[in-house]
């Protein structure tokens, strides 16, 4: 069994080292991790794949940045022609960057099995290019992993057949749970003793001056008496520089490079709080129980509300502050990882796709 893995963007890594690692277990298989280079810079990918274990890709797709349909067309015309070079039985695609959305394109129109990893997920905001690139994947995948059953939900509703869906839990937790250790120990006696921890690079945050100065200068008015340590993606810190120095010169607001992965996990495990509009970070801090404050209207991940620390406050300043205000008095509420968020969801994946593969295999023995 040949399976291709497709990596492009920061947050795909942490999903396909364990998914890739459960794999390398199963006799007779056979793995290509193709990285389409949508994220390039080094602090955004190749020290990723350093501390999560990963090798390196056997491919390079190094289509970089661009607009979405430039990114979206160059990643399908590259990888296409992988496709028909390496003639795998799977392509294993992950979450909803542009890289998931283009190569499971490519598979669909070449009748290849396509498997999505965290399918079914929805924000039910197609203004978010994230949307539109989670309800397409869904609808030409042929096995949908859910990290959670409103996933499973989700995909009824669209009209998946319930025989491709699969409730596995959550694989980015698997890596969290396996590196935990290691990150507690690379930050040791790094960190200040109080610290909020922020991040920011959804378009709709950073893009618009207004608006990204207005959340920073609520966030400094806010933890004064507190530094924020702010590791900035390379879109939000061109946004920050075009704003001139009042963010870049102060002193509690702690201007980072992007940071890695263990160093990342370290800081949100000792934060008072986090500030972010990331999808993956509102899962993290759930399983940590580190109070979470997402600047975005909606999430993909309910489930980190009902279930975890997350609350949504928008773009609505006054909700932050009155929220802030809330979690430095009461501290985080009790709460427990969700259903199948235990550090076992790769494995279950691993077992399902090579008895899903098998079958098939049989299958078409016997129709010949
Ligand atoms: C992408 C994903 C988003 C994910 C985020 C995590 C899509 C549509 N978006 O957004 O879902 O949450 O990754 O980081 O796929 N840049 C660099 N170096 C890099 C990568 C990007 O300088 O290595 C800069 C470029 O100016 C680029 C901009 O960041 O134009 C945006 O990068 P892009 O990959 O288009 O989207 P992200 O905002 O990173």
């Amino acid at each position: 069994m040949r399976f291709i893995h497709v990596v492009g963007a920061r947050p795909n890594f942490m999903k396909a080292a364990p998914v890739r690692a459960a794999l390398e277990s199963v006799p007779g298989t056979d793995q290509v991790v193709v990285h389409t280079g949508q994220h390039y810079d080094a602090s955004m990918s190749a020290v990723f794949f350093e501390q999560l274990g990963i090798p390196e890709p056997d491919l390079n797709l190094a289509v970089g940045s661009g607009s979405h349909a430039r990114q979206t067309a160059e990643i399908m015309s590259r990888f296409e022609e992988v496709v028909l070079q390496q003639r795998p039985d799977a392509v294993i695609v992950y979450g909803d960057v542009n890289s998931t959305v283009a190569t499971a394109l490519v598979c669909a129109k070449l009748g290849v099995r396509i498997v999505h990893v965290e399918a079914g997920l929805r924000s039910f905001d197609r203004s978010m290019p994230e949307e539109i690139n989670r309800v397409v994947t869904d609808q030409l995948a042929d096995v949908l992993y859910t990290p959670s059953l409103d996933g499973n939900e989700n995909l009824r509703r669209e009209g998946v057949p319930d025989e491709k869906v699969e409730f596995v839990g959550n694989v980015m937790i698997d890596t969290l749970v396996r590196l935990l250790p290691a990150a507690e120990k690379r930050v040791q006696g790094t960190l200040p003793a109080q610290y909020a921890l922020l991040t920011l690079h959804r378009p709709s945050n950073v893009d618009e001056p207004v608006v990204l100065s207005s959340i920073l200068d609520t966030i400094l008015d806010l933890s004064a008496g507190m530094d924020v340590l702010f590791p900035v993606h390379p879109r939000t810190r061109s946004r920050i520089a075009a704003l001139g120095s009042r963010f870049s010169a102060s002193s509690r607001l702690h201007l980072l490079e992007p940071a890695p992965y263990l160093e990342f996990l370290g800081m949100q495990r000792h934060a008072s709080y986090v500030l972010t509009d990331s999808g993956g970070i509102q899962e993290e801090t759930t399983y940590l129980g580190v109070p979470c404050l997402t600047l975005r209207e909606n999430t993909e991940r309910p489930i980190t509300v009902t279930n975890g620390t997350n609350v949504l406050v928008g773009r609505d300043m006054q909700k932050l502050r009155a929220e802030l205000t809330r979690v430095m008095q009461s501290g985080t509420r009790k709460t427990k990882a969700p259903a199948l968020w235990d550090g076992h969801a790769s494995e279950r994946i691993a077992r399902s796709l090579t008895s899903r593969i098998n079958a098939n295999l049989e299958a078409t023995r016997a129709n010949a």
